[in-house]
């Protein structure tokens, strides 16, 4: 094996920067795609405004809603001592991004007899930031 390469040394510079900017593209592009999980927390805090008629961030403070601490996560339906519907009961669904998107979106129409009347947050960027809120709601 030939222990000098010159042609091949010259080489590798160039392949380590291109494979430098091809990973700073792949990051760059990644954050300009408008990916659920890019929620604002803070801003999440200032939507939250819209559920406090209804719901609180602390454990075990159930109003009209259940308490949404450690909401993200759970399964639907799970505090203890709150009185759901029936619909929520029965829907399955685990609190995610993706579920919590398409049910603060439009609540009544994702859950179908559900008692959360509230017509829902119809802004991606709002929705996405009160999710991120929402994460923030765990011991
Ligand atoms: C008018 C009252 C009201 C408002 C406003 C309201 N909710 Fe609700 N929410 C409820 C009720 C009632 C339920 C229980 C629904 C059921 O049993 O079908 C509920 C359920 C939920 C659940 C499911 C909880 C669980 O334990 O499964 C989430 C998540 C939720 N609300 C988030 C929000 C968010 C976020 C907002 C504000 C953007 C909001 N809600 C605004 C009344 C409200």
């Amino acid at each position: 094996m030939k222990s000098c390469d010159p042609a091949g040394a010259a080489a590798r510079p160039l392949v380590s920067l291109g494979a430098g900017l091809f990973a700073l593209l792949a990051v760059l592009s990644f954050a300009a795609a408008p990916a659920l999980a890019d929620g604002d927390a803070e801003a999440g805090r200032k939507v939250f405004s819209q559920c406090i008629a209804c719901h609180r961030a602390e454990e075990g403070k159930n109003l009209i809603g259940p308490s949404l601490f450690g909401v993200h996560g759970r399964p639907a339906a799970s505090v203890e001592g709150f009185s759901y519907s029936p619909a929520l009961k029965n829907s399955k669904l685990t609190w995610d991004d993706a579920s919590l998107d398409k049910y603060l979106e439009n609540p009544t129409a994702v859950i179908r007899g559900g008692r959360m009347a509230f017509p829902g947050v119809k802004d991606p960027k709002a929705r996405a930031d009160v999710i991120a809120y929402l994460k923030t709601l765990h011991k």
